[in-house]
C-alpha cells in the first residue's frame, strides 16, 4: 500500500520536488520547510527590522519582544521550564563547541570524558580537541552488533575520574533511538556533567527536558523544519552557572573598561553579537505550528514508512547497518561501492546521502568506507519509497 502523507501539502519544497520529478530522502541532513516558516520569515522582514536588546525605539522594542517570545516558545517546545535556560546558537555543532570551551576550566589532566562509538564528528571533535589541549582521557563507549549502546556496561564505566558524558539520543548512521535515562541518572548521581546531542532525534521525538536528567542539550533548527543557522543550547539553570564565557562582543557585557569586563549570565552572556533574529522568530513559528499537529499520527506515519523501507531493503539483500528503529536506514549493496550506487540513484532523481556521514570513526569501527543512508520525515509518502525501490532495482541491475 502506498502510504499518503497528509502533511506533504504544507511543504512547498516538496511540491517543487514533485514537479522536478525529484524524491527527497535526505531529511536527516536537512529538512524541507513548511509554508508557515516561510511566511514568518517574510513577515518579519516586511514589517521593518531592528536590532534586538540595544534600542529604545519602537521597532527595536518590537523586535526584542518577538525575539524573547521566540525564546519562550522554544523553552515550551523543549518542555524545559524557564526560558532563561535556552541559549541561541548557530546550530548543534556550535552548541557543543561552546560547551567544550565553557566547561574546560572544570577539567584537569587525567580527567575522563566519555562519548559513544556512534557519535557524529560534531559530538566527537570538540571533546577530542579539548582532551588534547588539557591532557584528558577520551573514552569511547562500545556498541554491540546492532549498533546500540549497552547501558548497563556504560553505567559501569562511570568512575570518579569521569567528569563529562556526551552522547546522542539518535545516531545519524544507525538510526536507533537510545534510551539514556538510566545512564544519565547514574552520571548525575556521580556529579558528572551530561551533554545530550539531540540533533537527529528532536524532530522525531519532542524532547522533555524537565524529565530528561541531563545538564545540557543541543539541537538544530534546520533539521526541525526550521531555518538554517539557528541552534538551541539548553543549559539547566545550575549547570549554566558553571559555564565560563567563551566568545566576546556586543550585548553580553554588564560592565566593561579598557582593561576589564564583567559579563552577563546565560542566556545573553553566551549570545554575543547580533543574533539571527529573523530565523529565530521563524523557528518559533515553526515550533508553534508543529505543536498544532497530531504528533502521534506523525510518529505512526514515520514508523510505517520506516518499516516499509527496512523490509524492502532487506528483501533486496541490502546489508543494513545496525538495527535501526527510527526514521533512517543506512546500508550497502553487496559488492557495490556506495558512491556508485548513490550516483545512479541521483541520476534517477532520488536524493539519499552517501559517504561516511561525518562519522568516520564509526565507519572504521564497522570496517566500511561508507554507506548509503535513506532518511524520512513527515512529508514523505509511500510513493517516495516506491520510487527509491524502482531506482535501486535499476541501479543494481547495472552494477551487480
Ligand atoms: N549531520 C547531518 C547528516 O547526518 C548533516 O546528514
Amino acid at each position: 500500500m502506498l502510504l499518503p502523507s497528509p502533511w506533504r501539502q504544507f511543504f512547498p519544497g516538496m511540491q517543487a520536488f514533485t514537479e522536478q520529478q525529484q524524491v527527497w530522502l535526505d531529511s536527516a541532513a536537512t529538512a524541507q520547510k513548511p509554508q508557515v516558516m516561510l511566511d514568518a520569515l517574510c513577515q518579519y522582514y516586511q514589517n521593518g527590522v531592528a536590532n534586538v536588546h540595544r534600542a529604545q525605539h519602537a521597532p527595536g522594542e518590537r523586535a526584542t519582544r518577538a525575539f524573547e517570545d521566540a525564546r519562550r516558545c522554544v523553552a515550551h517546545w523543549l518542555q524545559a521550564g524557564t526560558e532563561d535556560q535556552v541559549i541561541f546558537t548557530k546550530g548543534s555543532t556550535e552548541g557543543i563547541n561552546l560547551l567544550s570551551h565553557a566547561l574546560a576550566h572544570h577539567l584537569q589532566a587525567g580527567d575522563e570524558i566519555l562519548i559513544s562509538a556512534y557519535e557524529h564528528h560534531a559530538n566527537l571533535l570538540p571533546w577530542q580537541q579539548l582532551a588534547q589541549r588539557q591532557g584528558l582521557q577520551l573514552t569511547v563507549l562500545p556498541i554491540n552488533d546492532d549498533g546500540h549502546l549497552d547501558i548497563e556496561y556504560a553505567i559501569h564505566q562511570l568512575s570518579p575520574r569521569t567528569r563529562l558524558l556526551a552522547i546522542s539520543t539518535l545516531s545519524n548512521v544507525i538510526g536507533h533511538q537510545q534510551a539514556l535515562e538510566p545512564l544519565l541518572t547514574a552520571a548525575r548521581d556521580m556529579g558528572i556533567w551530561t551533554v545530550i546531542d539531540g540533533a537527529q532525534s528532536a524532530v522525531h521525538q519532542r524532547p522533555n527536558l524537565q524529565q530528561l536528567p541531563c545538564d545540557f542539550f543541543v539541537c538544530s533548527a534546520h533539521k526541525l523544519y526550521g531555518p538554517d543557522g539557528v541552534g538551541i543550547l539548553f543549559a539547566r539553570k545550575q549547570a549554566a552557572q558553571a559555564l565560563r564565557h567563551w566568545q566576546f562582543g556586543g550585548e553580553m557585557v554588564r560592565h566593561c573598561d579598557y582593561q576589564h569586563a564583567e559579563f552577563l549570565p546565560a542566556p545573553l552572556g553566551f549570545e554575543p553579537g547580533t543574533p539571527s533574529t529573523a530565523n529565530i522568530i521563524a523557528f518559533a513559528a515553526t515550533l508553534v505550528w508543529l505543536q498544532s499537529l497530531d504528533s502521534s499520527a506523525i510518529a505512526a506515519h514515520e514508523a510505517a514508512l520506516h518499516a516499509q523501507l527496512l523490509s524492502g531493503l532487506q528483501a533486496r539483500g541490502m546489508q543494513i547497518i545496525g538495527a535501526p528503529n527510527c526514521a533512517l536506514v543506512s546500508f550497502n549493496a553487496p559488492g557495490v561501492h556506495h558512491a556508485d550506487l548513490a550516483l545512479l540513484l541521483g541520476e534517477q532523481g532520488v536524493a539519499v546521502r552517501a559517504g561516511h556521514h561525518c562519522a568516520m570513526p564509526l565507519m572504521q569501527h564497522l570496517g566500511l568506507s561508507g554507506a548509503l543512508r535513506v532518511s524520512l520525515a513527515m512529508y514523505n509518502d509511500g510513493t517516495d519509497i516506491q520510487r527509491l525501490f524502482s531506482a535501486l532495482d535499476q541501479a543494481l541491475e547495472i552494477l551487480q
